[in-house]
């Protein structure tokens, strides 16, 4: 038994365990993936904060409900902008390499009225993700990797730990634990090759909340980033557009303010794309100096993966699924609707993002609230002895189809094109419809699907057909909330409802009972 069981190796998870263990509480983090390889390391722009000297705090807490239009709150963005300083300042004196100016360097991205995102070069996830991991060591954090969380062991509306798969043996392990902390990560991942993500971001966490009982919110809203590589989806950073880098269509015209949030950006190369426009990022005016000083990862990134030399060609992109909006509701403590269970990060809906997040707003909200859960869940695991309810294994293992004659990994590569295709960055409601039909077919076919691989060591197919289940079942209440957003949004555009409908200027919640979404 541990006083706090952090589940996620993200930036978001790491920080929690920190403040956690520096609360004085006997934490584990667990994690699906060796933590410096969680989807952390791939945020490359920034971390706002209003250090700036013409910047203010007031300007980033406006910019961010701007971008949210209507649908973040207000006082948890003032919790995470006013934070916004001392974490630039923690993660500093922590180690974090930011590039500096005289000092902490900072860049401008879009819908930010100031340069307000701190840096390291275009590294800045992977060197904050880094950093707290040597933390996460220095304070003898027990940390284990390859653990997939099946389920939350949630007795009466109170949790008691999680069972998991060990990757490595695939046998089921029962973590006991006063409180659990969920760091996850969002559920781009849906999008299979259409997103930016990292192949983890398959929503395992949310899935799991759901079946203990969790409130999720704001599914619908799903971010697509701008510029995403055009053969692989890579990202490639705002921060390019924010040191001068154009959009161009294949007529060479630029067609919108490359600046403007995401959500405007993404619509704008969308609508060029279906006039049969090729769209390019154009930074061949940068000198190659700055280039090589402040974006050698986007560099080397369309090199790798484009075969483009950035600073004499054009670069070809899209708009990729990147982030994630929706997650398990929480109030200012992370605190979830079941004793005990906090959620921070992309899985978890803080009210701070609202329809459409800010760049540079994400890498903030897990150090600000990542600190927040971590002493939270403490504080409720010293006053908290919970009886140790759970103690049988359960027997996922023998439940698993051994014998598939549907491939699930056909059914996920299709499951993507149909989100691509219906829930991207324009939807409307008979693709919607078709997505929910076939998200149902997908259901009653589950049982007919499986892994072929009955092998104990090292089963990756299991963990991954466990993930597809989670995506499914995620994939249902993002098209079910949409159907009901009968509006525009921010990153939730309908064709057939282009504009903005102050009847919906509430969050989308839902729950799962008797295998059912419901919406309250
Ligand atoms: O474009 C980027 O560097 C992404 C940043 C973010 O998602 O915050």
């Amino acid at each position: 038994m541990v006083d706090v069981l952090v589940i996620g190796g993200g930036g978001a998870g790491l920080t929690a365990a920190i403040h956690a263990k520096k609360d004085g509480a006997n934490v584990a983090l667990v994690s699906k993936t060796y933590p410096t390889r969680s989807q952390t390391c791939m945020a490359q722009g920034g971390i706002n904060a209003a250090i700036g000297a013409d910047d203010s705090i007031q300007s980033h807490i406006s910019d961010t409900l701007k971008s949210a239009q209507g649908l973040a709150d207000e006082e948890l963005v003032g919790i995470l902008c006013e934070h916004g300083v001392d974490a630039i300042k923690w993660l500093d004196k922590i180690g974090v390499p930011f590039s500096r100016n005289k000092g902490i360097a900072q860049r401008k991205m879009g819908g930010a009225s100031f340069v307000r995102a701190c840096y390291a070069k275009d590294y800045t996830g992977l060197k904050i993700l880094h950093t707290l991991y040597d933390q996460c060591n220095a304070y003898d954090i027990n940390m284990l990797s390859e653990r997939f969380l099946i389920d939350l062991a949630v007795i009466d509306g109170k949790v008691y730990g999680a069972y998991l798969l060990n990757i490595k043996t695939s046998t089921v392990e029962l973590f006991h634990a006063k409180s659990v902390i969920l760091a996850t990560g969002g559920y781009a991942k849906v999008y299979g090759k259409h997103s930016t993500n990292h192949v983890g971001s398959t929503a395992d966490g949310i899935a799991a909340a759901l079946r203990a009982g969790a409130k999720i919110s704001n599914m619908e809203f799903i971010q697509f980033h701008p510029t995403a590589l055009k053969k692989s989806s890579i990202l490639i950073s705002e921060s390019a557009r924010g040191a001068g880098g154009y959009l161009v269509n294949s007529k060479a015209e630029r067609f919108t303010d490359e600046l403007a949030s995401r959500d405007k950006v993404s619509l704008a190369i969308t609508n060029e794309m279906q006039k049969g426009e090729e769209i390019y990022l154009d930074v061949r005016h940068l000198s190659a100096k700055f280039i090589d000083e402040h974006l050698p990862q986007e560099k080397k990134l369309a090199d790798l993966y484009e075969n483009i030399d950035l600073t004499k060609q054009l670069i070809p992109i899209l708009p990729a699924a990147h982030y994630t909006m929706g997650g398990i509701c929480v109030d200012k403590n992370c605190t979830t609707n079941i004793q005990g269970l906090y959620a921070v990060g992309e899985c978890a809906n803080h009210m701070v993002h609202g329809a459409n997040r800010l760049g540079g707003n994400s890498l903030l909200e897990i150090v600000v609230f990542g600190k927040i859960a971590g002493e939270a869940a403490c504080a409720y695991a010293k006053k908290e002895m919970p009886a140790c309810k759970v103690d049988k294994h359960k027997d996922i293992l023998s439940q698993i189809n051994t014998n598939p004659t549907v491939d699930f990994y056909k059914r996920r590569a299709e499951l993507a094109e149909i989100f691509y295709t219906h829930v991207g960055v324009k939807r409307n409601e008979q693709g919607l419809l078709e997505a929910l039909e076939y998200i149902q077919a997908l259901q009653n076919e589950l049982k007919n699907m499986g892994v072929k691989n009955i092998k104990l060591a090292y089963n990756t197919e299991l963990a991954e057909f466990l993930e597809f289940k989670n995506l499914v079942l995620t994939a249902k209440t993002v098209v079910l909330s949409a159907l009901r957003r009968k509006e525009s949004r921010g990153a939730h555009y309908r064709e057939d409802m282009p504009n903005k409908d102050d009847n919906f200027s509430t969050d989308t919640i839902c729950y799962q009972e008797n295998d059912e979404i419901k919406f309250p």
